[in-house]
């Protein structure tokens, strides 16, 4: 008996911005492990219904929180949320994100700059902020922070993008470092593009010509990234800290 499980029983889980997509996926799989999870979103009351209904037939102590994590009130309240339920929060995923746009260099201006690094570094910051003494006194904690695997090769247009993501990076390989000895892996999973709901918003053409330079041959579906999370978060990831692992098919490579 080695104690490598991927195991999460015993262990509770909260996923930001988790009502569909790739956070949905975590917020399963790490259920299936045995966490108790609670996901969170910030609008849509019918699809976190739907969401939180499919999540307790995995287990049914899930619990649902509507809050804007990109604020310290909004953050602190999903956390406030996951403790009562709970007892405390082992495993931090931190998965929202805000609106991603599109825009050529030469046409942006720095408030596009400040608002991805608004929606995807507050986030991440306020939440681990919150979470983090709680880790430091159990000796143990977990948090994984969702990139994009354009941070190691770019794709023209999301230079705000990518440099948020840029400082997600910095933010996860620093707090690694720092909460190291108490216990607590920071890691970073970055996906490339995910077949979400969203996904038919890119035209044909673009995801034929991912697919056709991907090794694998295929798009990431959401649980693929959730596949690596449950990884980071089980004890068979856990000598593992400040990593950036992508999650695309081999598409980019180092
Ligand atoms: N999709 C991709 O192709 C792709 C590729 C690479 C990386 N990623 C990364 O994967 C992560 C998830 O992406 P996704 O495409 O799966 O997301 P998504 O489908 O856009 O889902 C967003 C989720 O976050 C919630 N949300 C948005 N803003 C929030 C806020 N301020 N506070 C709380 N909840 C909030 C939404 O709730 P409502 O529905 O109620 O608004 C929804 O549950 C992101 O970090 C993204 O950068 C995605």
């Amino acid at each position: 008996m080695t104690g490598l499980s991927l195991s999460l029983s015993g262990k509770r889980a909260v996923v930001s911005g988790s009502s569909r997509g790739v956070g949905l996926a975590v917020a399963k799989v790490l259920a299936s492990a045995g966490a108790d999870v609670a996901i969170n979103y910030l609008a849509d009351d019918k699809r976190a219904q739907a969401a939180l209904d499919a999540l307790k037939e995995i287990n049914p102590s899930s619990i649902s929180v509507k809050s804007d994590v990109s604020t310290p009130e909004g953050a602190g309240r999903l956390i406030t949320e996951a403790e009562k339920a709970f007892g405390g929060v082992d495993i931090l995923v931190n998965n929202a994100h805000g609106r991603i746009i599109r825009n050529m260099f030469l046409k942006s201006g720095w408030e596009e700059h400040q608002s991805h690094m608004d929606g995807i570094l507050r986030p991440a910051f306020y939440l681990s902020r919150r979470v983090i003494d709680g880790m430091k006194s159990r000796d143990w904690g977990r948090i994984v922070n969702i990139g994009n695997n354009m941070l190691i090769q770019p794709v023209k247009g999301y230079s705000a993008l990518t440099s948020a993501m840029g400082a997600l990076l910095g933010f996860t390989k620093n707090l690694a470092a720092e909460a190291g000895p108490w216990g607590v892996t920071v890691n970073m999973v970055s996906p490339g593009f995910v077949l979400t709901e969203e996904a038919p918003n890119t035209n044909e053409a673009v995801r034929r010509a991912i697919c056709d330079c991907t090794p694998l041959g295929r798009l990431a579906l959401p649980e693929d990234a959730a596949g690596a999370v449950l990884f980071f978060c089980s004890e068979a990831g856990r000598f593992v800290t400040g990593a950036n692992l992508s999650v695309d098919g081999g598409r980019i490579m180092g």
